[in-house]
């Protein structure tokens, strides 16, 4: 018997660790303007910074940190200068991707196994869904038993408390308690010395939770999305944004924002003068990048939040 949160641990690194396969695609891999949009604000908020460390948790295939890195070279030259590139990813497949797409950059990015006392940003996109979650319906928490499901008591007494504190004692529905968030929000805030906490990721927040009954969990194979997910497959849980928001007060990260990803682009003037630039153009190949601007704004500008948190 073993309990859905270390199930899914087990799986989620058997997935990056293995064979990764494409079964989903990621906003950088979308289009540059999304990396070009946070580098925009990464020089905002590092501007007076004399020798700002930026880290990405959970790098992927490196698109992010090549599109942040080269908006930073060509746009802000001072900054991308005084600036250290760090990733944080425990997948060595994943990672041995990344140093070959970012060699380009020599000298400028670095691998970290674990955090870091720093100065900077730390941020990540679609990392904390990655994290696993205990899963409770009416005050019993999900194992699995030979691949069936069996509800039993909590496994942890900090659940309890979560449910407690988060006001989720008396909802009638599957809630997903993710207390790895937790610890490594506390770890970011340990680790961070001065600076932000920037998070982008789909997810949701307490007064949205009702809206996902059944909860959030679901496993992605070849593109697909499976709601009983199973082995193999790259199994995630929307975030509770208002779990990090709230936990954050206790390890002295203040949010100073948290919208959604739309309006997160349309308050970005680099992505609004794109989005401006392309739609009079009449190029094949900028016809086809207003498309995927527009899927990054309707589909997953909705379901994707982005949260700012400023280290006090
Ligand atoms: C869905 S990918 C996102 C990649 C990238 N940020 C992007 O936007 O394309 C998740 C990444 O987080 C890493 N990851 C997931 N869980 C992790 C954990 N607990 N510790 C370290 N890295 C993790 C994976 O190896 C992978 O690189």
């Amino acid at each position: 018997m073993i309990s859905f949160r270390d199930w899914m641990s087990e799986r989620v690194r058997e997935y990056y660790r293995s064979d990764f396969r494409r079964d989903f695609f990621t906003a950088p891999e979308l289009d540059r303007v999304f990396g070009y949009s946070l580098a925009y604000h990464i020089g905002e908020l590092l501007k007076d910074y004399e020798e700002p460390y930026l880290l990405e948790l959970g790098g992927g295939s490196g698109a992010l940190a090549y599109d942040i890195l080269t908006y930073l070279r060509e746009r802000e030259p001072g900054l991308y200068k005084r600036l250290r590139y760090y990733i944080y990813d425990f997948s060595p497949e994943l990672v041995e991707l990344q140093r070959k797409r970012l060699s380009v950059f020599e000298g400028k990015v670095f691998w970290r196994d674990r955090l870091f006392h720093m100065r900077g940003l730390i941020f990540s996109n679609e990392f904390f869904d990655c994290l696993p979650v205990h899963v409770v319906r009416g005050g019993k928490e999900l194992f699995l038993e030979s691949g069936k499901e069996v509800w039993r008591e909590l496994s942890n007494p900090s659940i309890e408390e979560f449910l407690k504190r988060m006001g989720y004692g008396g909802l009638n529905q599957v809630v997903e308690v993710c207390l790895d968030c937790v610890d490594l929000l506390k770890g970011v805030a340990e680790n961070l010395k001065e600076g932000y906490h920037l998070v982008v990721d789909y997810g949701y927040t307490s007064k949205d939770i009702t809206k996902f009954p059944q909860g959030t969990v679901v496993g992605y194979r070849s593109h697909r999305v499976y709601n009983k997910p199973s082995e193999g497959m790259d199994i995630t849980a929307h975030v509770n944004f208002s779990l990090l928001e709230e936990y954050g007060k206790d390890f002295g990260l203040l949010s100073l924002y948290i919208k959604n990803l739309r309006d997160f682009l349309l308050s970005t003037p680099l992505f609004t003068e794109e989005l401006q630039r392309l739609t009079l153009s009449e190029a094949p190949e900028d016809i086809e990048r207003l498309s995927r601007l527009k899927t990054l704004l309707l589909s997953m500008g909705e379901t994707f939040k982005v949260l700012l948190q400023k280290r006090l």
